[in-house]
């Protein structure tokens, strides 16, 4: 398998992989006291980590201006350093929040927001253009998101981005911002277990990347929940919110989840994968538009989920194995 691929229509190239940002970011809340970070992080080993994925070919970041209340883009920002025109940053606006008691405090759709977030976004990142911009409101208005389309487009025109995206999981949407000359991508759920077969249409037709966030079901392709162990109360999984699927109440997996992870355990850890490794040589597998971004919070995850690039995607077979076992 080639290890990188086309950032869409956009001319730019990216590895394979990306690395996504949201877990070292660190704790931050909802005002009502719902974490929404993954619990508490080592800023230095997560220095560490984004320069070992470097040294090992990820060349493509995603971060989000909220994740830990501009904390992420800070520590991005940092580990980056003078390597910073290597690689594709992306980042996300739409979220507003307070830096200093680290709680998301709403959401503003307005193109005005958007020029103070991205000002802003520069800053923490230390950089003076972001690669990818990306809308973080994925259920917003699609008149209000027209306009935010174009405005877009005048950045492009700027220097100010490269590229724009939505993040969301409806396909109608995304193809609002599709109709954009500089729409890049679509940032939606994509893993083993969530297929988003109208997504990755659209993706075809528009010319567009798929970018999978939650290629590893936010832990529980990784093995995540299987010990028993209860999760820090800081982590989101925890206590999840309506959309987070997989993880029951917070006191242990839902089971329907791990039986099926549990099906599909020796097809994806077939030649010496990890099943972590496996979950992503399946999204490569399902469409040459696809670049995972798995999340990580130490030196010993980049390592195993870089070294799934060497490895590449599962084959025809495999992946007709998997539905298959899934019943689809
Ligand atoms: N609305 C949005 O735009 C949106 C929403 C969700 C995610 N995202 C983006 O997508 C990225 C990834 O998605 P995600 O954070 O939902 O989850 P994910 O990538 O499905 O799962 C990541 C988690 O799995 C565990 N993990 C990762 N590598 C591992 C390994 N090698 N071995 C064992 N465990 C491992 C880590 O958690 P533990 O160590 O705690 O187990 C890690 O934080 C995010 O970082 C973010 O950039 C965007």
């Amino acid at each position: 398998m080639e290890t990188t691929r086309p950032l869409g229509r956009s001319g730019i190239e990216v590895s394979a992989l990306g690395f996504g940002c949201w877990a070292i970011g660190g704790e931050w809340q909802r005002p009502d006291g719902q974490p929404l970070g993954w619990g508490k992080v080592d800023d230095e080993e997560s220095v560490r980590a984004v320069r070992r994925a470097l040294d090992l070919g990820v060349t493509f970041f995603d971060t989000a201006d909220t994740y830990g209340a501009g904390h992420s883009e800070r520590v991005l920002g940092r580990a980056l350093g003078k390597r910073r025109a290597d690689v594709v940053v992306a980042t996300k606006w739409g979220n507003v929040f307070d830096e200093d008691t680290r709680t998301l405090t709403g959401s503003d759709a307005s193109p005005a927001h958007l020029r103070r977030a991205l000002t802003a976004s520069l800053d923490r990142l230390g950089t003076d253009y972001i690669d990818l911009y990306q809308f973080h409101i994925s259920d917003a208005d699609t008149e209000q998101a027209a306009l935010l389309r174009d405005a877009c487009e005048e950045l492009v025109h700027e220097g100010l981005i490269r590229a724009y995206a939505w993040s969301t999981d409806d396909p109608d949407r995304a193809a609002v911002f599709a109709e954009g000359p500089h729409c890049a991508a679509v940032q939606h759920t994509l893993n083993v277990l969530q297929d988003a077969p109208a997504m990755i249409r659209l993706c075809e037709e528009a010319d567009l990347a798929s970018i999978n966030r939650s290629p590893l079901a936010m832990g529980l392709l990784a093995g995540k929940r299987r010990d028993g162990q209860p999760l820090e109360a800081g982590d989101i999984r925890s206590r999840p919110p309506a959309w987070l699927q997989g993880f029951g109440d917070g006191s242990g997996a839902d089971p329907e989840w791990l039986a099926r992870v549990d099906a599909l355990r020796d097809v994806l850890t077939s030649e010496g994968r990890t099943l972590g490794q496996g979950a992503l040589a399946w999204l490569w597998a399902r469409s040459p538009r696809t670049i995972p971004i798995p999340g990580f919070r130490s030196v010993a995850q980049a390592e195993e989920n870089a070294g799934a690039l060497q490895k590449g995607a599962l084959t025809g077979e495999q992946l007709a194995e998997v539905d298959r076992l899934l019943g689809r």
